[in-house]
């Protein structure tokens, strides 16, 4: 199907009249800047940050004290993040347990009321799609998700809404020309992002009008209800010799204001609203921006984009065609999560090629999500200031699967950053620790010394710690307390799938996410609940409670 150009008129009007359209839009541009240098954090976030935190201590004082009468709460508390990893839709159950797990309106174990004293929380690939799916929601709890969750985890990714998949997939068709006849890329990565959308974000034409910009105007957030939200990706390089990004490359945020990245040879951030709009050196080529490009299927999908494998397949397989596409070898040891596609999985996507006919896949860009490039011709960005898009990747391609950088940034003043890791790097597909250790090398290649040491997988499972929680950080106050929560199976049931599967049903989403419950609070333990609590007070100089000292015996992890 091919839309003209003047059906974007059509579109706009459509949409003034409450019409969701996943199609951008052409507005007249904001007499405010469209983009800043990263020198700190932007006025939005820092009066949310701040509004949020004197809620977050409220609530910290009392789940606190509900674990152990001993903690010294006056003055001011440590701000509190959470990190969801990735891993499809095994990270987003597991996650979604551990959240249940902490949040004081969703469970009754030890660790309740925690999720309250939250003052961020941060998301990549599957994480991102549990994260977008309680923000798109207005904060909704797990329980009450999984109610939308669970039909459409049954029907599966690639089989939406069971016997209206063609006409879902006609709708999804349509979706990317109007994109398109609007002047835009539609990529595999749309298509991709549209049905992940289908199956989580609320409201008309599959989640179509949910964008991340108007996360702000929801009474969660209004009312700085939610910890503020941050999803990452990966830059692709395109002008470069490889398709998958190095183990340095710039990690991009997405938050509600603003989206960008600190990473020095970039450090520029834009609004998020305003995404899509052609600028060059931070000014808009025409009288009209954009809006209405961030949408958060698209986000969310544009964290979880890792089709851009450059290894050479059988003959006549889908990964050869890829290989074709994207000749050029990796230069780091960033495949895991490209590794775990199965050839299932990307016969799937091939035959969305086929259902969805508009989808362009003729060029190395078509395997990536493309955004315009909001820092193009902007000197003091010189990584990206020749591209006109940038081309974006999966947030855990470069082997960081916990998006933990956004916390290492002193302005965000994060002292103790919760990773629930759910990767699968074990036979049985539970975490081990490597990504957290690729995370502790890059932040050490770039300088962020906000990171405490973590030490090589090898070394967590020599001491025994490898399957467990782990305090890392302790007793240094110059760094982030790390308190590490992996996946592991502590229900009968366990609490993994495969990182590729893409159906799951309504039993296997509930026991996943039971076993994530017993994460998160260690099979309601009280004893895990006050160690949780020792290790959010470690770096805050108040007095702690006795037991804490047993609990730095057991967690801490120590050369
Ligand atoms: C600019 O935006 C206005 C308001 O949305 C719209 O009416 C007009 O058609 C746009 N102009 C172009 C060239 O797209
Ligand atoms: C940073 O957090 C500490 C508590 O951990 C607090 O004392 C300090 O005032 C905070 N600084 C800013 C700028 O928010
Ligand atoms: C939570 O559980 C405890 C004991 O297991 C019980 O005493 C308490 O009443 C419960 N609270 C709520 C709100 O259900
Ligand atoms: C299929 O579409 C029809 C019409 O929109 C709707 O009533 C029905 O519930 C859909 N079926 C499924 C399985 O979603
Ligand atoms: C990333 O590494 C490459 C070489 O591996 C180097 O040229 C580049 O400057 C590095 N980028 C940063 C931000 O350090
Ligand atoms: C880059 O920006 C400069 C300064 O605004 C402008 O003169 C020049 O035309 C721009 N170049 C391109 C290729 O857009
Ligand atoms: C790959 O990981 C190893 C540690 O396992 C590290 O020594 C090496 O520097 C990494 N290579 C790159 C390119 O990041
Ligand atoms: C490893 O740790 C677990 C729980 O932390 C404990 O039950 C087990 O005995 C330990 N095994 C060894 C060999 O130390
Ligand atoms: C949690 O309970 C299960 C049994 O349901 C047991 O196998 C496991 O060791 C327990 N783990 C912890 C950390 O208490
Ligand atoms: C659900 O999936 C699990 C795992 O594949 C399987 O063992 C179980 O039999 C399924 N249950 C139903 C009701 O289909």
């Amino acid at each position: 199907m091919r839309f003209p150009t003047s059906t974007t008129l059509i579109v706009t009007a459509l949409v003034s009249r409450g019409f969701a359209t996943y199609a951008p839009i052409s507005t007249p541009c904001p007499s405010t800047s469209l983009v800043r240098t990263a020198t700190g954090l932007s006025d939005e976030e820092e009066a949310y940050r701040t509004a949020r935190k004197a809620k977050a201590d409220v609530a910290l004082v009392d789940w606190l004290l509900k674990t152990n009468c001993g903690f010294d709460t006056s003055g001011e508390l440590p701000a509190v993040a959470l990190t969801s990893s990735g891993g499809g839709f095994r990270a987003l159950l597991a996650g979604a347990g551990v959240i249940r797990a902490f949040d004081g309106r969703d469970s009754n174990v030890s660790t309740s009321g925690l999720y309250q004293g939250l003052t961020y929380h941060s998301a990549l690939s599957g994480g991102s799609w549990l994260l977008s799916s309680i923000i798109a929601n207005d904060f909704a709890t797990i329980s009450s998700l999984m109610e939308i969750w669970k039909p459409n985890f049954a029907n599966g990714l690639f089989s939406p809404e069971g016997s209206n998949a063609t006409a879902v997939f006609a709708d999804i068709d349509t979706d990317i020309a109007l994109k398109q006849a609007a002047g835009f890329k539609g990529t595999v990565a749309d298509a991709w992002s549209r049905l992940l959308s289908l199956q989580l974000l609320p409201g008309a034409n599959y989640g179509a009008g949910n964008t991340l910009s108007a996360i702000t105007s929801l009474s969660s957030f209004v009312d700085n209800e939610m910890p503020y939200p941050i999803i990452t990706a990966m830059n692709v390089d395109l002008s470069g010799t490889s398709c998958i990004p190095p183990s340095n490359g710039s990690i991009w945020e997405f938050t509600p204001y603003e989206f960008g990245t600190w990473d020095p040879e970039v450090a520029a951030f834009t609004p998020t609203a305003y995404l899509g709009t052609s600028l060059s050196n931070g000014i808009p080529v025409s009288s009209n921006c954009t809006t209405n490009y961030d949408n958060l299927g698209f986000v969310l999908g544009t964290s979880s984009t890792l089709l851009n494998d450059p290894t050479i397949g059988t003959a006549g397989s889908p990964d050869l065609l890829l290989a074709n596409l994207c000749t050029s070898t990796a230069t780091s040891n960033s495949t895991s999560s490209v590794d775990e596609l199965t050839l299932e999985f990307k016969e799937d996507i091939f035959a969305l090629l086929v259902e969805i006919p508009d989808v362009t896949f003729t060029s190395a860009a078509d395997l990536f999500a493309t955004w315009p490039n909001p820092f193009y011709n902007l000197s003091s960005s010189p990584l990206v200031s020749a591209q006109e898009n940038l081309a974006m990747v999966d947030g855990g391609e470069s082997g960081q699967v916990n998006p933990i950088f956004p916390f290492l940034q002193p302005a965000r003043n994060v002292s103790v950053i919760i990773v629930n890791d759910n990767d699968g790097d074990t036979a049985a597909i539970y975490p081990d620790g490597a990504e957290l250790y690729y995370t502790y090398l890059a932040a050490s290649a770039a300088g962020l010394s906000r990171m405490p040491f973590v030490p090589s997988p090898d070394v967590l499972v020599a001491k025994n710690m490898s399957d467990s929680p782990v305090f890392f950080g302790c007793g240094d106050v110059s760094t982030a307390t790390v308190v590490w929560i992996p996946n592991a199976p502590l229900t009968p049931a366990g609490g993994v799938i495969e990182t590729a599967q893409m159906q799951i049903n309504e039993t296997q989403t509930e026991s996943m996410v039971a076993n994530g419950v017993a994460v998160g609070s260690q099979n309601d333990s009280a004893e895990w609940a006050t160690c949780l609590g020792c290790a959010i007070m470690e770096g805050s100089g108040k007095r702690l409670p006795e037991d804490c000292a047993a609990c730095f015996g057991k967690y801490c992890f120590k050369q």
